[in-house]
């Protein structure tokens, strides 16, 4: 099963990619985390896109579309994946057509998380990561059941992105808004946008996430 989460920086695509994939096997895709580990290991994509990701702003068409077709074309995605962050560009869709197209493969849902706008800033200010295994927290909405310590595998260090602050939030939701919620429509008008309620609590998302993956499977 292929699989797009659309919605907003905070909407809680990366939180339900992380359940999507332990239930069903899949694969999750996330644009921002291949970009993060570029910029990590200083490769020239991971230069060329550093102050780009840290102005809140979208990185080219065409080195995201690099990233994310090499990758989909490895052996662990051929059970499925979850696209988390791509498209986000009519352009992005576009291509990602073509791609997929060209190694005979589809597109089972693409689901939009609705989130309101102001509650954006909170989920995305308050969040937080374990350094060690990546598992995301949130000052408010979700912390260790032991502070401090990373319920996943004990680690104590913690990190925060660093465009997860205010005002890069405003630049985020701006290219949100101007760049990627048009490819809204390029899905509903193919039949294929379902909605979720992404102000509701995580479990419930979670609880709609899957009632549309099953009347994709029962329809597909
Ligand atoms: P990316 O890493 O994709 O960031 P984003 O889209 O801004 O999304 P986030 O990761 O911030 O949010 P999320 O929806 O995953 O929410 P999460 O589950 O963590 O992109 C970063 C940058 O990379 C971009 O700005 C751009 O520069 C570049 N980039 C990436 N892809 C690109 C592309 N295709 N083209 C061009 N440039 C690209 O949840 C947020 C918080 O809320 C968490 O703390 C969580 O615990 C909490 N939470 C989640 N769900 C709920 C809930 N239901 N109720 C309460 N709290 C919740």
């Amino acid at each position: 099963m292929n699989i797009i989460l659309l919605g907003p920086p905070g909407a809680g695509k990366g939180t339900q990619a992380k359940r999507l994939e332990d239930k069903h096997g899949l694969v999750q895709l996330s644009t921002g985390d291949m970009l993060r580990a570029e910029v990590k290991s200083e490769s020239e994509l991971g230069r060329r896109a550093k102050a780009i990701m840290e102005a809140g702003e979208l990185v080219p068409d065409d080195l995201v579309i690099g990233i994310i077709s090499g990758r989909i074309e490895e052996p662990d995605c051929t059970n499925g994946f979850i696209l988390d962050g791509f498209p986000r560009t009519v352009a992005q869709a576009e291509a990602l057509d073509e791609m997929l197209e060209a190694k005979n493969m589809g597109l089972d849902a693409v689901i939009e998380m609705k989130v309101d706008d102001q509650a954006l800033t909170e989920r995305i200010v308050g969040r937080y990561t374990c350094a060690e295994c990546g598992e995301g927290y949130h000052e408010s909405f979700k912390r260790p059941a032991k502070e401090g310590v990373c319920d996943k595998c004990g680690s104590t260090e913690f990190t925060r992105r660093k465009d997860d602050n205010a005002d890069t939030v405003k630049s985020r939701l701006k290219a949100y808004h101007e760049q990627t919620a048009p490819i809204l429509p390029y899905y509903d008008d193919r039949g294929m946008l379902k909605q979720v309620d992404g102000m509701a609590d995580i479990d419930e998302v979670t609880r709609q996430i899957e009632a549309v993956l099953a009347e994709a499977k029962s329809t597909g």
